[in-house]
């Protein structure tokens, strides 16, 4: 009885750690994907760079943006809005995980 506790313990464990070491590693791509393709016009930080901020985008650290539903968030990336181009070919995953990083933003 006691092996198998032991043993059960060390498979919950290994999965634990490879889940979280999956979680951070999608975390950081999407860290990678922002500075890539959203950060010429949203900035690093989200705040927008001078070229976002004539096209009208928002600053993702103020309540505006942050006070968005997920939804939202996930609508405009995927299907663009005004200057905003549309990210449509990206996976569900990559665009959930940009929406997870935005909220990272929040000041
Ligand atoms: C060519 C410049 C440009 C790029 C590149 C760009 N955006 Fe935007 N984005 C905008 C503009 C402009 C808006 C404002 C749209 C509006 O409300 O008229 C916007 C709006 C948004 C919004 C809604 C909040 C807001 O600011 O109004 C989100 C969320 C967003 N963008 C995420 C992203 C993500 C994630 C990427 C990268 C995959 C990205 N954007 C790439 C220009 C850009």
């Amino acid at each position: 009885m006691k092996r198998i506790d032991v043993k059960v313990f060390t498979i919950a464990t290994a999965l634990a750690v490879v889940l979280s070491v999956s979680l951070s590693a999608r975390a950081q791509d999407a860290s990678a994907t922002f500075k890539s393709k959203c950060a010429g016009c949203h900035g690093a930080d989200g705040t927008g760079s001078a070229m976002g901020k004539k096209m009208g985008a928002h600053d993702f650290t103020t309540a505006d943006v942050q006070g968005m539903s997920d939804a939202q968030l996930t609508d405009i990336i995927t299907n663009g809005k005004n200057k905003m181009p549309k990210y449509g070919s990206l996976k569900p995953e990559e665009i959930q995980g940009l929406v997870a990083y935005i909220r990272t933003l929040k000041r």
